[in-house]
């Protein structure tokens, strides 16, 4: 893989490939564990254009721990106040980058990126369209923990902003790109998804339930993935978390004994902290899996690029710039 910029980038193999490893390095498989790393050394530059807490810190937590170092862009302190183009601004830092990891509001900026350098890119986010890297870790914690409880993954409900999730998005791509025979629900604050996903689930002939409360489905999901109201996306008035969409022990009491409850995070109102402690409450799962799925990632990524001092080290470079697969 060289770029991942959407889950539409991953074949069902690659998939299944990022979850088994992430799972093996999180539970310290020796294979695993004592492996090079491709990110060593490297210079990966983190261009957020939007907040970000778990996904800009899960990654340089990774970048940390293999030893390979970050440039942290930050638009407030940047040319860009200075009126530079994000065109200039790419082309310096593909200069000092190995690696590009971006965060951007317009949904359609890599079609723009991808122009301006051919380093290569992990989306962390791309307006209210995609979040590949999210999905990735969300569809790992599904499996581990249907592992753990040694149950089938059968339906899943998705509660909350539909409309302008692009985690939601992404993993309707990852579960159907996986299974074709997953039934999705819906409990929405809003009528409708993203026009790109909507084509999508056109396109593919997936069906899609929405219900208008927990109990028309509760008891049967293996999963409910829940999101915040995006209020920084809404054009129009503020929509307000409907209060019977909130999740609570008491919500909790009707799913199943295996059903996952699952969050991408920033949580807001949406479920009440009495139910971190119920061990179906997979969200701290997801952000520890975040930083194994996001090393594989990475890995993945940066094995593929041109290695200069990697073929330097493996005494290969003599004289010109050789290029070899192997290392
Ligand atoms: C999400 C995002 O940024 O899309 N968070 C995340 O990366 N884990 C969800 C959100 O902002 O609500």
């Amino acid at each position: 893989m060289n770029n991942l910029l959407s889950i539409d980038d991953l074949s069902k193999e690659k998939i299944f490939y990022i979850i088994e490893k992430s799972i093996a390095v999180k539970n310290g498989n020796k294979l695993y564990v004592t492996m090079d790393s491709y990110i060593e050394n490297k210079i990966i530059g983190l261009l957020f254009f939007e907040p970000s807490t778990r996904t800009r810190f899960s990654f340089e937590t990774v970048i940390y721990k293999s030893k390979g170092n970050v440039l942290n862009y930050n638009e407030k302190i940047s040319s860009t106040k200075k009126g530079e183009t994000l065109y200039d601004t790419i082309k310096t830092m593909e200069i000092y980058c190995d690696l590009f990891i971006i965060r951007h509001p317009d949904n359609d900026i890599f079609e723009k990126i991808t122009k301006y350098t051919s380093k290569p890119i992990i989306n962390a986010g791309n307006g209210s369209y995609e979040h590949p890297t999210q999905s990735l870790i969300d569809i790992t914690t599904m499996f581990e923990h249907n592992k753990n409880t040694n149950s089938i993954f059968k339906n899943i409900l998705f509660v909350g902003d539909i409309n302008n999730s692009r985690t939601i998005n992404s993993l309707i791509k990852c579960i159907y790109k996986i299974s074709n025979s997953i039934n999705f629900y819906i409990f929405s604050i809003q009528e409708d998804f993203n026009p790109k996903i909507k084509n999508f689930i056109k396109n593919n002939n997936i069906k899609i339930t929405r219900v208008f409360s927990y109990d028309e489905c509760i008891k049967d999901m293996d999963f409910v993935y829940v999101t915040r109201c995006q209020k920084e996306r809404q054009n129009l008035d503020i929509i307000d978390y409907k209060k019977e969409m909130i999740i609570t022990p008491n919500v909790m009491k009707k799913m199943k004994p295996t059903c996952g409850l699952l969050h991408p995070f920033p949580r807001n109102e949406e479920i009440d902290i009495k139910c971190d402690s119920d061990s179906r409450s997979l969200y701290f799962k997801q952000i520890e899996n975040g930083i194994h799925v996001r090393r594989i990632i990475m890995e993945d990524i940066l094995s593929k690029t041109q290695d200069f001092n990697r073929i330097k080290s493996h005494g290969t470079l003599d004289g010109g710039y050789m290029y070899s697969e192997e290392y």
